[in-house]
């Protein structure tokens, strides 16, 4: 067999279309702008190539947009202030801190510093506690591009064993308490293997449906997983240089071999990259929209 491929690509750009109409009427009806900034502190490259990305689709979608790119060196309290700032800017409604920070400032103090109601990402304590019990909120952008991934490709999560790689607060944690929610691209029976799993291949044979964000390279060879499983990769790893300095990316999973057996696979680059940034402007959208209600 030969997996069919998730176009995570092609996914986003309707996403987007959808989007980009429903921003156009929230200006006509309420003159209304969705207004994103993105804080980026130092020059790590892979994170100047994400920020860069979001911006630019912030951009095409007509949102008002903001790059702020701080220095490596900025102190944890000045960055406080500046969140501070754009937490009482009525023209902004989504704040997006990229991670990792340096190490001199305190990851959680930041996510905590920004107001819920514009916390895009939903890393807040606040989000993470609705999304938990099933109340309304930002969902985190990578899990929240996945279920949709899945669900527009008619991929049933209902009853299905679903196995993620991987137990991070912005991917595997989420992901795995989505999917076992009673809903759409829910209902799954769900397991979480880690650095600790005693035996990793035993449980992603298992899969009907595996999820991959270990952050290493290539981790999942055919031999660990069973013939028509579903592969979420979420993997992006840094491999090399193509002669043009352009970075050469492959994801967790050994994407060859795997899609032999797959039948269903997401690519990388294209695959959950594209969702995850849009589900980013979707979220941005709805805290304008709230912004709207409240009025
Ligand atoms: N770094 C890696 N993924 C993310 C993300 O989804 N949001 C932010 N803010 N930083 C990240």
């Amino acid at each position: 067999m030969s997996a069919k491929i998730i176009s995570g690509k092609e996914i986003a750009q309707q996403i987007r279309e959808e989007l980009k109409k429903e921003v156009e009427e929230m200006k006509a009806s309420y003159g209304i702008t969705p207004g994103l900034v993105t804080i980026l502190v130092g020059e790590n490259p892979a994170s100047v190539s994400y920020v860069t990305a979001k911006q630019r689709t912030a951009h095409e979608l007509g949102f008002y947009s903001v790059q702020d790119n701080q220095p490596e060196d900025i102190s944890e309290e000045a960055l406080l202030e500046l969140i501070d700032k754009y937490n009482k800017d009525e023209k902004i409604h989504g704040i997006l801190v990229q991670l990792p920070l340096p190490k001199h400032i305190d990851e959680s103090k930041v996510i905590y510093a920004i107001d819920p109601n514009k916390d895009v990402d939903g890393f807040h304590p606040v989000n993470v506690g609705k999304m938990v019990i099933g109340e309304p909120c930002f969902l985190p952008c990578t899990p929240h591009g996945i279920l949709e991934m899945l669900i527009r490709s008619g991929i049933e999560t209902s009853g299905a064993e679903v196995v993620v790689v991987g137990r991070s607060n912005i991917v595997g944690k989420p992901i795995a308490n989505l999917m076992l929610q009673k809903r759409e691209g829910g209902n799954a029976t769900v397991t979480i293997c880690h650095t600790r799993t005693k035996d990793m291949a035993f449980h992603t044979k298992r899969a009907d449906i595996l999820i991959v964000a270990a952050g290493r390279p290539k981790v999942i060879t055919a031999d660990m997983v069973k013939e028509g499983v579903v592969v979420i990769d979420v993997g992006v790893n840094r491999i090399g240089k193509t002669p043009e300095g352009k970075a050469i990316l492959c994801g967790d999973v050994d994407f060859d071999a795997v899609k032999e057996k797959a039948s269903a696979i997401t690519p990388v680059p294209g695959g959950v990259g594209p969702m995850t940034i849009t589900m980013l402007m979707k979220n941005t959208v709805q805290a304008a929209r709230q912004t709207i209600e409240k009025s």
